[in-house]
């Protein structure tokens, strides 16, 4: 259903600081695939995410969704149709919002506007559900600003937000990097929920190993803007971290892993 066939992505080309970003990205995902997407610093998986949103264009090659061609395709009307949430618990939400009108803004996302801007009883209801699954305890604050709310919190409620709408596809930047250990666990079971429950494709970028292979059905490994391994289903579910790190030994790159990969 999501297709990318040769892209590549060159930052500030031709002056001192080109950076090649992505090349020869080719990935084609089924429906309900859930990648988990594993990588150095800068090996360009948040790039990777950025064009699938339409936030960088792609200079070559091809971006499909359901047959779509929407490599040129801008932010805001992918927007409709994708949910993101960030490493960062203050994007994503509106801080000086109550959870319920947060809520209410995710609801009516790439809708026409209307004139009753009010919440109704039902939807009042569904929201109440919702907070209740994340067992967070928010179903009894809907009024409370969404500032006051811890990074867990926010993540979550964030999570909720960007599948409040299903959306074609969820794209998740280390969305648990912020948060403490018990809290990222926490949050990453609901991500876990949320992505099952509503067959949603997914990418997970993630720094942690064990996390990658524990979570999805596929695992992509980038270096220096390229895939260089890709691996689903039965061969996934047997990885270990052992296997990952001698992936990475392949490319004869001391910084290919950082101490984040390792220390998590
Ligand atoms: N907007 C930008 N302008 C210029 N260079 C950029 C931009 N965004 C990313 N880059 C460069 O592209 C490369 C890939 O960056 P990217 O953010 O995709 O890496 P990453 O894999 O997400 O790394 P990290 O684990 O640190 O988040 C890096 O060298 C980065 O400096
Ligand atoms: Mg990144």
């Amino acid at each position: 259903m999501l297709k990318l066939t040769n892209v590549y992505k060159t930052f500030n080309p031709g002056t001192i600081t080109e950076r090649k970003a992505l090349i020869d990205i080719n990935i084609e995902l089924n429906e309900g695939d859930f990648v988990t997407v594993i990588g150095g610093n800068g090996a360009g998986k948040s790039t990777l995410l950025n064009l699938i949103a339409g936030v960088h264009e792609a200079d070559s090659g091809t971006v499909l969704l359901d047959s779509t061609d929407i490599t040129y395709q801008k932010e805001y009307r992918r927007s409709r149709y994708l949910g993101r949430v960030f490493q960062d618990p203050m994007m994503g939400t509106a801080a000086n919002m109550g959870i319920e009108e947060n809520l209410a803004m995710a609801f009516r996302r790439g809708k026409r506007r209307s004139l009753h801007w009010g919440i109704t009883h039902e939807e009042r209801l569904s929201y109440t559900e919702k907070l209740k699954m994340l067992d967070l305890g928010l179903e009894t604050r809907m009024k409370a600003k969404v500032g006051l709310l811890s990074g867990g919190q926010r993540q979550a409620l964030t999570l909720l937000m960007a599948t409040l709408q299903k959306p074609r596809v969820l794209l998740l930047d280390e969305h648990t990097a912020a948060l403490d250990p018990k809290t990222a666990k926490k949050v990453l079971e609901l991500t876990e929920e949320i992505i099952t429950r509503e067959n949603l494709t997914t990418f997970m970028v993630t720094h942690n190993m064990k996390n990658a292979i524990l979570y999805g059905n596929r695992l992509i490994m980038m270096y220096e803007g390229r895939i260089i391994f890709d691996i689903s289903g039965e061969e996934k579910k047997t990885l270990e971290v052992a296997d990952l790190l001698k992936k990475f030994e392949t490319v004869n790159d001391s910084d290919a892993v950082n101490d984040r990969m390792i220390l998590t």
